[in-house]
């Protein structure tokens, strides 16, 4: 069995989920929910990032403890991938006794191969961002180049990650891999990254005491981040007793897939890699890096700013579906994206009221007018119509694979929406009303009902990994057995007749422009 292994970042444990983190986990369990369906075995790893100065500094203004303010934050996260139907199959925390462990193993392990060596660090730190960044990247007036806020001068004993040995290496993998990071997001990288020199990396503190303390001299911490990207593969076992689940998910024979927000670009396509160098383990295939979601005004939406909305009220009041559906498509791959309420109404008017929900209301409704609820039996196709849309939406269902497997969602779903336009076109020339009208014509309009009929279960299985209740609903109107809409297994004419569908509530309440702009507004528009 194919194997298929994603993670999303580790959210930090300092704030609550807002629809930024959704859009993210969004991508990646649709993509878990798609590989499924194509018969992959899927691992989906999500979790928290819970170490850190930020992280004990905002436990302290919540008069609580560290432990206790995660777990609490944690408690949070849980019911936003629940509502948002996250199905994944772990949920990692930097402070499992598993991932702590791991952490001190690996760090002893570096530390013995001379990867990881003692001295001084001397520069400038953003704690909000935990980074560090050198004089010539906060400029004269000592701003963090990430989140535009004042960095302090930092001058403390700490170890380093021999980061320089492994440019040439890294430079080599590009070369061979150059899919590595797509859409181009490696080359900002090397501009500004490599380029000008890559330091070797500070990876312990001493300021502060929240996160995994180093085995072989304890008033050091690791650095944040070397702790965050190790969860995936702690997660799976890595260096412990029992590494079953890391030998099978990240062996030579699996997909790797990791997200990432262009933000932490650099974490993931600069550290990530030379750390697992250092390791001498393999590298995931892919670091896909996504655009951000920005206010009106421009702004990353974000939790330390709190501009950000949650998901929870868009969700009670459009259904998950539709914001799971909007999440992934108004965001073009790789760019930032703005959650603006006039497109959001659009594009679920657009795409699920008067394409996808009509086109199914439509079909339901005229096989109980004309045909008492059953589908009739698909013969040898007499309709030049049917013959031509039938190839045209072959040629979606192809393209659809295509866009999927090269993790552009938005496009696979554009591909279904087109096949909605070809099958309304479709209805409104063959005018089944007027086929119903002749007897004479009666093979005319079974051949045109089944066809749309075809078209529905098509069009609700290849949205399945997006709209993940009503999609179902659909396929149970249609009776699809199980067997038949657990797969990716697509084509116009595999789907069994004569079956006795039932009507259903209209899928997507058309939305009204003005309430809702006005609801959004007041939700969105800081
Ligand atoms: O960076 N639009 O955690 P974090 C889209 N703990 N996605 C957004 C977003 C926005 N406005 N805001 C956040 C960290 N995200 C580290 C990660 S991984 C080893 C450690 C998403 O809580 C996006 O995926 O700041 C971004 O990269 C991630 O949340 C950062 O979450
Ligand atoms: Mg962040």
């Amino acid at each position: 069995m194919k194997k298929f292994y994603v993670t999303t970042p580790i959210y930090y444990a300092s704030g609550k989920i807002h629809i930024g983190h959704a859009y993210c986990s969004i991508l990646a369990d649709t993509m878990a929910r798609y590989k499924k369906l194509c018969g992959y075995d899927v691992f989906f790893l999500t979790g928290s990032d819970e170490h850190g100065q930020k992280i004990a500094q905002k436990a302290l203004e919540n008069n609580m403890k560290p432990q206790e303010y995660v777990d609490s934050i944690v408690k949070g996260f849980k019911e936003n991938w629940e509502a948002l139907k996250i199905d994944y199959s772990k949920f990692i925390r930097t402070t499992d006794a598993s991932h702590v462990e791991c952490v001190q193993k690996v760090f002893e392990y570096l530390l013995k191969n001379g990867d990881i060596y003692k001295s001084y660090y001397d520069g400038w730190y953003c704690t909000p961002c935990e980074s560090f960044w050198t004089d010539h990247q906060v400029g004269e007036n000592h701003i963090c180049p990430d989140c535009g806020r004042e960095v302090h001068r930092d001058k403390e004993e700490c170890y380093f990650l021999n980061v320089k040995k492994y440019v040439p290496q890294l430079m080599e993998f590009y070369k061979l891999h150059p899919e590595f990071v797509p859409d181009g997001k490696f080359d900002e990288m090397y501009n500004n990254f490599i380029k000008p020199g890559l330091e070797d990396l500070s990876i312990t503190r001493t300021s502060f005491d929240w996160g995994v303390s180093v085995k072989s001299d304890p008033k050091h911490v690791v650095y944040v981040w070397i702790d965050a990207l190790l969860n995936y593969i702690s997660a799976l076992g890595f260096n412990s007793s029992d590494d079953s689940l890391f030998k099978k998910y990240w062996s030579k024979d699996v997909e790797i897939l990791q997200y990432a927000g262009r933000e932490i670009n650099r974490f993931h396509s600069i550290y990530w890699p030379i750390i697992l160098f250092a390791l001498n383990i393999r590298l995931p295939d892919t670091i896909y890096v996504h655009g951000l979601l920005i206010t009106r005004s421009g702004v990353k939406m974000s939790k330390s700013l709190g501009n950000a909305p949650s998901p929870l009220p868009l969700i009670e009041r459009y259904s998950v579906d539709a914001l799971r559906y909007y999440s992934v498509t108004e965001i073009q791959t790789g760019e930032d994206g703005q959650f603006t309420p006039n497109q959001f109404v659009d594009r679920i008017n657009a795409d699920l009221v008067n394409n996808y929900g009509n086109l199914v209301n439509r079909t339901l409704g005229m096989l109980q007018k004309y045909r008492n609820f059953k589908i009739p039996a698909k013969k040898k196709l007499i309709k030049q119509e049917t013959i031509i849309a039938n190839e045209k939406i072959s040629e979606h269902i192809k393209l659809y694979f295509e866009h999927f497997n090269s993790y552009h969602i938005s496009k696979a779903m554009h591909e279904v929406c087109l096949i909605g336009d070809i099958a309304n076109k479709y209805i409104d020339e063959t005018a089944p009303w007027v086929l119903a009208k002749d007897e004479s014509r009666s093979a005319e309009l079974d051949e045109v009902l089944a066809t749309i009929a075809d078209v529905v279960k098509c069009m609700s299985i290849m949205f399945k990994p997006v709209l993940v209740t009503k999609a179902d609903k659909v396929l149970d109107a249609l009776k699809v057995a199980a067997d038949d809409r657990n797969h990716l297994n697509i084509c116009l004419s595999n789907y069994c007749d004569n079956k006795e569908v039932s009507l259903i509530e209209p899928l997507f309440p058309r939305l009204k422009r003005e309430d809702e702009v006005e609801f959004l507004v007041g939700m969105i528009d800081n």
